[in-house]
């Protein structure tokens, strides 16, 4: 919960520090004379997006305060230190187990927006499956301000709030483990989570995709016995305009590679390989307190990726939804193919704008590590707007190049299409494989979250797990406007 100007009482205080002595105008003077003292001696510890924790004793109370540096700021926020430094005091604060924050924003250089994103971003913890863990996360945030820009303050806190709700529950989802997330649990989950908040909810089961044809859909998940599923939700917030955005995510629950078997060390983290589809779900799910005047249509194909007797081989010849015969080639290049069949069905059911979130490939992890995702699309207008919103928003983004002649790799001796391309620029020709099928009119955003989806390593704020990386920038992009403004 965030308010503005709320209960001053909190377990800590968040406060910017300076030469010019301003915490004097915002804290009990006793307090502010301390840490001035402290720092006396410490004046590196003034340095712009440093962190660090200070307790003093006033009137018999121990007090926590966490300083943030303001010296010599503003030209390095580019590098997103001050989120950075939001995120690590909410990690100190996690860490001292408080459960109330007051930041006093008018001692802060850094946007109030980038504060509230940070402090949220890494306000999170994911404990369901420890048995004697106690919770750390922030339960109150006070932002405190002598503007006059308070009721600006609380639509902000609003829409971050309602933004990391969906956030939130997609890392649920995305950290949960393949045993207890399958594709029909994810189903059920979904239902809970989206439960009541409005919206039309579609689902089909394995054999209505087989009688649908969803031959991209029924081949990946013919070989586990957790059946695969396709959910279509709709979420409209303006139902007479005729734009839709279709929002496709890659849920595979668990790819171990099938018959072209992944190696042990590769089939760690897996797990992730739907944190596509759970970021439609966040989408929505913030969609629902946000109320966008917007319309959106989730496409969420749902399979285990696992070998045995039933599945899909090598060499087969599988006819997608729309009709594309596909020559498999590797039974790995999985999330292509449902998501082939998810595009085509999108477009069918009217969307008029398509963004696709997928772990898609290694070689977009090879290309560009886990700091940016990857991105190609059919037009280059709309993947400049969203490379903008997403670095406004804290979510790094970089398009790969997208000609043609990447596109000649998939060629296939006996069908249409290959499943996968020679071993060069692999995240590239897998952009290329959908490409086949979205139709050149509609404008169209692959996004690669391969890298970026999960983090395999504790940063250096200790966060650990799955990020709802996407959900940030494709709201952001609904709430500009600009999904309705066709500028082919
Ligand atoms: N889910 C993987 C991609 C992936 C790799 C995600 C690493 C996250 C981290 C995908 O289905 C896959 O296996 N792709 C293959 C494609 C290849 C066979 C053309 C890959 O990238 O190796
Ligand atoms: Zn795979
Ligand atoms: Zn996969």
């Amino acid at each position: 919960m965030i308010t503005c100007n709320g209960n001053i009482q909190a377990d800590a205080i968040v406060v910017g520090i300076d030469k010019t002595k301003q915490l004097m105008q915002h804290i009990p003077k006793e307090d502010a004379t301390l840490i001035y003292k402290y720092l006396e001696t410490r004046s590196s510890n003034l340095a712009f997006a440093s962190v660090q924790v200070f307790h003093c004793v006033c009137e018999e109370r121990v007090k926590v305060y966490f300083l943030i540096g303001q010296e010599n700021g503003m030209s390095k926020t580019r590098d997103f230190s001050d989120y950075t430094a939001a995120r690590q005091v909410m990690a100190l604060a996690m860490k001292e187990h408080c459960q109330s924050l007051a930041v006093y924003v008018d001692t802060l250089s850094m946007r109030i927006e980038t504060l509230i994103d940070g402090l949220l971003d890494r306000n999170y913890e994911f404990i369901q499956y420890m048995k004697n863990k106690e919770r750390c996360v922030v339960e109150k945030i006070n932002v405190i301000t002598s503007s006059l820009q308070v009721k600006e303050i609380n639509s902000l806190c609003y829409k971050y709030m309602s933004m990391y709700e969906g956030i939130y529950k997609a890392r649920d989802l995305v950290n949960m483990p393949p045993n207890e997330l399958t594709p029909r649990k994810f189903v059920d989950l979904m239902a809970t989570i989206l439960q009541g908040g409005g919206g039309k909810v579609e689902y089909f089961n394995k054999w209505s995709l087989e009688k649908m044809k969803m031959g991209g859909i029924s081949a990946v998940g013919k070989g586990s016995m957790n059946p695969p599923q396709l959910v279509v939700i709709q979420y409209l917030g303006d139902p007479d305009n005729p734009d839709k955005l279709g929002l496709i995510g890659k849920g595979v629950t668990y790819d171990s590679g099938g018959l072209s078997l992944k190696s042990a060390a590769n089939q760690e983290f897996m797990k992730d390989d739907m944190a596509g589809a759970a970021t439609v779900v966040g989408i929505i799910k913030a969609l629902q307190y946000l109320k966008y005047p917007v319309n959106v249509m989730g496409v969420i194909p749902l399979v285990e990726n696992i070998p045995s007797s039933m599945s899909y081989h090598v060499d087969d010849i599988i006819t997608m939804y729309d009709g594309t015969t596909v020559e498999i080639k590797n039974t790995d290049a999985e999330g292509r193919l449902i998501l082939a069949d998810a595009l085509s069905y999108a477009q069918e059911k009217g969307a008029t704008r398509l963004i696709d979130l997928a772990t898609l490939t290694g070689a977009c992890v090879t290309a560009l590590g886990t700091i940016r995702s990857g991105m190609v699309g059919n037009n280059q207008e709309w993947m400049n707007q969203f490379f903008c919103v997403a670095e406004q928003n804290h979510e790094k983004v970089w398009q790969f190049p997208f000609d043609a002649e990447y596109g000649e790799s998939l060629k296939s001796q006996v069908a249409d299409l290959k499943n996968i391309g020679g071993r060069d620029a692999g995240a590239i020709t897998a952009g290329m494989f959908l490409n086949h099928f979205v139709r050149a009119d509609i404008p169209w955003l692959h996004v690669d979250i391969a890298g970026t989806a999960f983090c395999e390593q504790a940063d250096k704020t200790g966060f650990y797990g799955a990020t709802g990386v996407g959900i940030k920038s494709i709201l952001e992009l609904l709430r500009s406007g600009s999904i309705e403004k066709n500028n082919q």
